[in-house]
């Protein structure tokens, strides 16, 4: 049997910078609001580019790094709550993009677990056979979001990031461990569609992303620092890149794991939150530091957490 092993992290951005000050012109907010609460200082927001815009340059990027030529690729999975379209998905806009025209595509919808989730999803694949295949997180968040609701339009951030993910013979992610609980679906909504036809006139429902700020803060303290410290056992980890959010929800989780901050890397100063795309931005950037290196085995855990609820963890080696 085969297994993934990633061999290739690309990102992509979007030029528009809105910085917390930016944000006051509009809105009753502040900057030291903003970041004693979350630690953001600025996001990056798409005009023109859609969510299959960005995953198309992350896509790009991959390929170029790898030297592989679209048509050897068996999957393209997108990771997103904010497509261009409820059909086709952007995976199938991507594939299509880059002509990997041998590739299966579709997307995997668990928020800000959305990464997580499409990676365990692709690493089954490629040990029930397949060879090689995208990876990817992207969010234009910014389209989902009411622009006047200060509580929830300061938290998030647009961007993309994926990963190849090919055939090797030894396991590099070595465990994964996903859970949800929707009974607590209503703690965060965005994009509902509206429940009408000729047949039935049901009230208009507000399709902006609506949340619970108190319930999934608890959530992410309790529910996935739970499940967390569950996964790992006694296995020693050298970095967590957990869902980027909040800071304060970072630390916090950090203290109740009794491990360093610096396990922690953030990057969610810069970016906000960015949803399915927040992990694998912060991992191809610690990568690009030098601070995290493919093939050099080191561990790491990405945990996404968010609506849904949807939470899971990989243990990888890389
Ligand atoms: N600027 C100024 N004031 C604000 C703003 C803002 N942008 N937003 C809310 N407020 C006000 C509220 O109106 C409220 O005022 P009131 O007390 O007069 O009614 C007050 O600030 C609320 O303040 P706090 O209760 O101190 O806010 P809190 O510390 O709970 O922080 C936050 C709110 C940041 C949303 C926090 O609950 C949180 O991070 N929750 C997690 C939510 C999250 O990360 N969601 C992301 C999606 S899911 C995921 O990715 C996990």
């Amino acid at each position: 049997m085969s297994f993934g092993k990633i061999t290739a992290t690309a990102r992509y951005l979007p030029k528009k910078v809105v910085t917390n000050e930016d944000l006051t012109k509009w809105m009753d907010t502040s900057d030291e609001w903003i970041q004693s609460r979350t630690g953001i200082r600025q996001r990056h927001i798409a005009e023109a580019e859609n969510t299959s815009d960005m995953c198309f340059k992350v896509a790009e990027k991959l390929m170029t790094k790898s030297k592989l030529e679209p048509v050897d690729l068996d999957f393209v999975i997108v990771a997103t709550m904010s497509p261009d379209y409820t059909s086709p998905s952007v995976a199938c806009q991507v594939q299509g993009m880059i002509g990997a025209n041998q590739a299966m595509a579709f997307d995997v919808t668990a928020a800000c677990a959305g990464f997580v989730y499409a990676l365990a999803t692709a690493e089954n694949f490629i040990r029930s056979g397949m060879k090689r295949g995208l990876v990817i997180g992207g969010e234009k968040t910014s389209k989902l979001l009411d622009w006047e609701d200060r509580s929830s339009a300061v938290l998030f951030g647009d961007g993309a990031a994926g990963v190849l993910l090919e055939a090797s013979e030894q396991a590099s992610i070595m465990k994964q461990m996903l859970r949800a609980d929707g009974e607590r679906a209503t703690s965060l909504t965005a994009g509902y569609r509206q429940n009408k036809n000729p047949f039935c006139t049901n009230p208009e429902v507000n399709p902006s992303l609506a949340m619970d700020g108190r319930g999934i803060w608890n959530f992410a303290l309790n529910d996935v620092t739970k499940s967390l410290k569950e996964f790992i056992g006694d296995e020693s980890v050298d970095y967590y890149l957990l869902h980027q959010a909040n800071k304060r929800i970072i630390e916090k989780i950090a203290r109740k794991m009794n491990e360093p901050i610096e396990k922690f890397p953030m990057n969610l100063m810069n970016y906000g939150n960015t949803s399915a795309a927040s992990i694998p931005i912060l991992l191809d950037e610690l990568i690009e530091a030098g601070i995290l290196t493919l093939n050099e085995k080191q561990k790491v855990v990405l945990t996404g957490y968010g609506g849904g609820l949807a939470w899971g963890n990989l243990l990888i080696q890389l």
